[in-house]
């Protein structure tokens, strides 16, 4: 396909190898849904600015209900597998908060990339001339994806936006740079996991539906088990830029903590940045 633009809008752009992933930080986020009775809560968009933080939503539901979905309790991405004791947490502090709350209907989690300042990255791709990105959502996905519709199809049409500087990709906004620095301090951490020993001594140790990293000489192996007994030997090397990936046991995922990547338990690529999969192991 030959074209004069491109728009990479991959959640993680897959385009990029550095320059983008060095300022943005992958985080698992934790999403409940609850019955609740009509005129419960007023209608809203409601956040607190706590330590992990939460934030609430009204869904018009049918008859006398409607469906609040409460979420947060956000950890850095491959950093914890407790998502029950999330689960409960984020219960607890809405019942407290809301006694009227009715029973639970869902919950799942999903990850959001934050950036340096919180704004995404929308414009032209660092170093690019003609290809733009859309990323860095930072937990507000569907008010930057409305801005990323008007501002690069401005840039691209009329070659200037009124929020171009706002969202440039290549900004290094000074006052963030403690905490970019921070957030980066997982990829040196990742790497040296490399001479770590693995957390189960051998892959038959594992049950069905589990997963786990096994030692084997000089590499790791991303181990999984099926629910039928089939055994999957992976790589544990993600193939963007080599951090060791770590199990999800709540979402059956394996999780890359240094960009975000995400791999489907046999190594299937099914989030960005690595657009390929897990490489196989045989043993
Ligand atoms: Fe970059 Fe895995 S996502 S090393």
């Amino acid at each position: 396909m030959r074209a004069r633009h491109a728009v990479v809008a991959t959640n993680a752009p897959i385009n990029d190898r550095y320059a983008i992933h060095s300022k943005q930080a992958p985080y698992r986020t934790y999403a409940m849904a609850f019955s609740v009775p009509k005129k419960a809560l007023p209608d809203g968009l409601y956040w607190d600015t706590l330590e992990a933080y939460h934030y609430v939503r009204l869904q018009p539901g049918t008859g006398q209900s409607d469906i609040l979905i409460v979420g947060g309790a956000d950890h850095k991405t491959g950093e914890a597998d407790d998502a029950d004791a999330r689960f409960l947490a984020l219960e607890a502090w809405m019942r407290n908060l809301l006694p009227a709350l009715g029973k639970e209907l869902h919950r799942w989690s999903g990850q959001i990339l934050d950036t340096i300042d919180y704004a995404g990255f929308i414009g032209l791709n660092p170093g690019s001339k003609r290809t733009f990105v859309s990323t860095g959502d930072s937990g507000q996905g569907i008010t930057h994806g409305a801005v990323a519709g008007i501002l690069i199809s401005d840039l691209i049409l009329k070659g200037e936006s009124p929020w171009m500087d706002v969202y440039d990709p290549s900004r290094k906004p000074i006052k963030a740079a403690g905490a970019f620095l921070s957030e980066n301090l997982s990829v040196p951490k990742n790497f040296a996991e490399y001479v770590a020993p693995g957390e189960r001594s051998s892959w038959d140790e594992l049950k069905p539906g589990e997963g786990a990293i096994v030692r084997k000489g000089l590499s790791k192996i991303a181990a999984y088990r099926d629910d039928t007994g089939n055994l999957y030997l992976r790589s544990a090397a993600c193939p963007h830029l080599g951090c060791h990936v770590h199990w999800n046991s709540f979402e059956r995922c394996w999780d890359c903590p240094c960009h975000g990547s995400q791999f489907a338990p046999d190594g299937t690529a099914l989030n960005g940045p690595a657009f390929s999969p897990l490489a196989e192991y045989k043993p």
